[in-house]
């Protein structure tokens, strides 16, 4: 399909199947092929702990163990994984990601599975989100050795992060990041979690956003996904005239390298296909066990971690299709288009509802609005250049 966008310098055509913007209505049609490669995973995520040492108000996980029995993976069941992906002719898994609960709560079987699946496989790149509470000499030993990449749990200052998190675990957590910076680790962000008492408490997104940022780290603030109202954010969306100038905000933030900054998901997503022509061919990409395989802490397979434990769902396929939605079947910018599969069900998407209906969607006009500010730094060739040249910088997921 080509869309047209009419500008002052010129009208051009968005080919919305490979992404290419064209003066001419010839803009051949040339589809991205899907590549891939029966040998290599593009994901692993594996349920090492469903056992948590906090209690968080808002967390999914019903406080780290899924609506099961608090229990650390055990050797056997690690020993199954390993046997399974090493004889499935598996060669690589580009990332490997060890989750919970939380995972540095069984840091014997963190060092085993790496040490053990990298007998066989390549692993391309160790991960592991934690609270940043457990932090002990093996702990230690493991991120100096295996330098994962860390997400790091934190929603704020002490005072809103010890409120939804307990006490004490603001000071815990900061010094996690203190030992890092002591060591010039710098492979791990931040991720902050947004909710309804951060306004109570007084704290605006943009107080949460400064705080990291004179923190000095790299960050990314999310709006928790809850149906308690103690805990939703009031006006769960931006206004869209605020979206359209964190869109602009975001172009500069990549033209002038700024990579500490978070920089807005429809930048992403429509830079990610423009740029590196990857194509969303359902909402949720992952959910594809030819790419992406989790497996939760007793070793059965899931196709996402959201549907480990009791959240277990036989309703994946049928939402992660686009086509089962009329507007979306046929919208233009579908193919640039992410959303959380494990959202819907759960009933946490403004854009489709829990019982399949499509509610309402923005994406396309700020999509659009995001496309027109492209052609329009287009015109100076060195912004341009820079903002294609800079982006893999802020590309989080590879
Ligand atoms: C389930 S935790 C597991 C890892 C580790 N225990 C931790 O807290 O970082 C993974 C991430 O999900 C986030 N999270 C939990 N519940 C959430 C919710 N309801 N909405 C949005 N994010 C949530 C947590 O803040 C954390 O960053
Ligand atoms: S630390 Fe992580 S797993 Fe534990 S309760 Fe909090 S969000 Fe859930
Ligand atoms: S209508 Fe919205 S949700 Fe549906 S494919 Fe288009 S952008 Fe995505």
């Amino acid at each position: 399909m080509l869309k047209e966008f009419i500008t002052e310098y010129n009208t051009y055509y968005f080919n919305s199947n490979n992404f290419t913007l064209s003066t001419s209505l010839d803009n051949s049609n040339n589809d991205i092929g899907k590549e891939h490669d029966n040998n290599i995973l593009r994901k692993v995520v594996i349920n090492i702990s469903n056992s948590c040492n906090l209690s968080c108000a808002y967390c999914y996980a019903d406080g780290g163990n899924y609506g099961m029995t608090s229990q650390l993976m055990d050797i056997t069941t690690a020993d199954k994984i390993i046997e399974q992906l090493s004889t499935s002719g598996v060669r690589c898994i580009k990332r490997l990601i060890l989750f919970g609960g939380e995972p540095f709560l069984n840091i014997d079987l963190f060092v085993y599975l790496i040490e053990e699946l990298s007998k066989n496989i390549e692993l391309n790149k160790i991960e592991t989100v934690t609270n940043g509470t457990v932090l002990n000499k093996k702990v230690k030993e493991t991120i100096e050795r295996y330098h994962p990449f860390l997400t790091i749990s934190l929603d704020g200052p002490q005072l809103i992060h010890d409120r939804l998190r307990g006490k004490g675990s603001h000071r815990r957590t900061l010094k996690f990041i203190e030992y890092l910076k002591e060591i010039n680790y710098e492979n791990f962000e931040i991720a902050s979690t947004y909710t309804r008492m951060h306004q109570k408490y007084g704290f605006q997104k943009e107080d949460i956003y400064d705080y990291f940022t004179q923190m000095d780290v790299r960050f990314n603030i999310n709006n928790v996904f809850s149906k308690n109202k103690i805990l939703a954010v009031k006006e769960m969306e931006m206004s869209e005239e605020k979206r359209k100038l964190f869109i602009n905000q975001s172009l500069e933030d990549i033209i002038n390298n700024n990579d500490k900054n978070y920089i807005s998901p429809i930048v992403y997503d429509v830079l990610l296909s423009m740029i590196f022509k990857s194509k969303a061919e359902s909402f949720c990409d992952d959910i594809d066990p030819e790419t992406t395989i989790t497996f939760d802490v007793d070793g059965t397979v899931k196709s996402c971690f959201r549907f480990w434990g009791t959240h277990n769902s036989d309703k994946v396929s049928h939402f992660n299709n686009k086509d089962n939605f009329t507007k979306c079947k046929d919208c233009w910018c579908k193919g640039m288009c992410v959303e959380c599969v494990a959202n819907m069900i759960d009933g946490y998407s403004p854009i489709i509802s829990e019982e399949g209906q499509f509610i309402d969607c923005r994406k396309q006009i700020l999509m659009e609005y995001c496309i027109y500010k492209i052609i329009e730094l287009s015109q100076d060739k060195e912004r341009l250049s820079k903002l294609v040249n800079n982006f893999e910088r802020f590309i989080r997921y590879a």
